[in-house]
């Protein structure tokens, strides 16, 4: 069976984005996917020191929990990502682990010499997101770093998730259409996945 990772990355135990995927991961589960679960914050992550050790092998030489991560990364064919929006871009918690994930792009573009531009999406994508505020350009900044993300693991976007004028913890329970659709769209995921 094809394997979806949910990565959550709000340092909030219990916050917008965090219920957001868990009914996104429920969905998945109730259409019969597996689903390992990653929380950020539980974990000890350096962030990326840029001394490029990764650069014969494209192995990060840190050794920390982003090892663990970075293997169910590599095997996982479903990503769902959830961050809240932190000055126009994620949360210092999912940058650290996109950080990190530079040894991978060293290992496509430079151990693997994968050409630049070339595509071979084994992975699809779903990001969920909430913000503050409501500006138009909100999300902007971050889809972008999510893109290039994404491009290092070979995944495409399959959907996002983006909410906005939500702010203190819990605040989307008082929009039970937001839960809903996120539950629908694991379970839709789930189904995108295996195919
Ligand atoms: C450090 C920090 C930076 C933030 N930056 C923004 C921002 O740039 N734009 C915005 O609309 N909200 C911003 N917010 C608000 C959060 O996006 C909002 O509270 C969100 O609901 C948090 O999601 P979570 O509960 O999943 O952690 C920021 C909050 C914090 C703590």
């Amino acid at each position: 069976m094809k394997k979806i990772l949910a990565i959550y990355g709000s340092p909030r135990r219990q916050g917008n984005t965090t219920l957001l995927l868990n009914q996104a991961v429920q969905g998945a589960l109730d259409a019969g996917a597996q689903v390992e679960k990653v929380v950020l914050r539980d974990l000890k992550m350096s962030s990326c020191l840029e001394i490029y050790g990764c650069k014969e092998t494209g192995r990060c030489v840190i050794q920390d929990d982003f090892q663990g991560v970075s293997n169910q990364l590599l095997a996982c064919h479903g990503l769902m990502l959830a961050s809240p929006i932190f000055f126009y871009t994620v949360s210092a918690h999912t940058k650290i682990l996109m950080d990190r994930c530079q040894s991978l792009w060293i290992k496509k573009y430079w151990v693997d010499k994968i050409p630049l531009g070339q595509r071979d999406l084994k992975r699809k994508g779903l990001f969920i997101s909430v913000g503050a505020t409501r500006g138009k350009r909100l999300f902007e900044g971050t889809l972008l770093t999510l893109k290039y993300f994404f491009d290092i693991l070979d995944a495409e976007l399959w959907k996002a998730l983006l909410y906005r004028g939500l702010d203190f913890e819990g605040d989307v329970l008082k929009h039970p259409e937001y839960l809903q659709e996120a539950y629908g769209t694991g379970k839709e995921f789930a189904l995108a996945v295996q195919t």
